[in-house]
């Protein structure tokens, strides 16, 4: 991971870095709709942003987001339809977008259970393409929200896989095999656009991929997907719970 586009902010608790993402959320989307008029995001699944989102939900009431002005689109989904417990959307339309005053047409959920996964995928990257502003040559996002698994997965781009050295497409889909499923996701090219990409993780689960993320040397992307997260202009904001940040050597600010 470059060095030159990354902070780390370590807090002590869950709730404390989960305080962090919103104030930076918040921070990103008066800062792009001032600039241009709407923000362009795309969320995370898994359960670490659950508390997030619960969060935003909840100042939404209070009109610290301007969320009439946002289009939300997702980092990744799973090969299920958007009313499945293990759904990314799902889980982000029950703690968050049911709770906030954004245009549903403004709502982008990923067809991961299409038919014709491969057809799919280059449609929801068309829809990118039409939706989110073109800056350097392609669509940039105001913010990408990741989260990482214990294996250092990200989004979708699991270790050892055929996403990794994905640099023709902005979207893809794939059978992964350690899963057993199907998967779709960003890949490296459309996340490393974006003008900021905030990877938050929390728990002790987390400690060992962590360390080895920001190490000296980190391993590189096939090993450790997380660490082929390198804003190419952008910035790059790793928020931590202290059990995350265990065998860091970073202790809370
Ligand atoms: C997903 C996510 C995935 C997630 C990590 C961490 O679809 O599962 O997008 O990339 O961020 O797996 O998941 P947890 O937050 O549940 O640990």
């Amino acid at each position: 991971m470059a060095e030159r586009s990354r902070e780390v902010i370590v807090e002590s608790t869950a709730e404390g870095a989960t305080g962090q993402a919103s104030r930076l959320l918040k921070e990103i989307v008066a800062e792009a709709v001032e600039r241009r008029g709407f923000c362009y995001f795309a969320l995370s699944g898994g359960s670490t942003p659950r508390g997030l989102y619960l969060r935003l939900a909840a100042d939404g009431v209070s009109g610290e987001v301007a969320w009439q002005n946002v289009h939300v689109f997702f980092g990744d989904e799973r090969d299920v339809p958007q009313d499945h417990i293990e759904s990314n959307f799902l889980m982000a339309q029950r703690t968050l977008l049911d709770h906030v005053p954004i245009q549903v047409s403004h709502i982008h959920p990923m067809p991961a259970d299409a038919e014709d996964l491969a057809g799919a995928a280059a449609s929801y990257e068309q829809l990118i393409r039409e939706v989110v502003p073109i800056e350097n040559g392609g669509p940039r996002f105001d913010l990408i929200l990741l989260g990482m698994g214990m294996d250092g997965h990200t989004a979708s781009l699991f270790p050892q896989t055929e996403a990794i050295g994905v640099t023709d497409r902005l979207v893809m889909s794939y059978f992964v095999p350690v899963l057993g499923r199907s998967r779709m996701t960003f890949t490296y090219p459309l996340i490393n656009a974006a003008r900021n990409v905030i990877l938050f993780v929390t728990g002790a689960d987390k400690a060992v991929a962590t360390a080895r993320l920001l190490g000296a040397e980190p391993p590189d992307a096939g090993e450790l997907p997380a660490a082929g997260i390198a804003p190419t202009s952008g910035r790059l904001t790793v928020i931590l719970d202290a059990p995350a940040a265990r065998d860091t050597g970073l202790h809370p600010s």
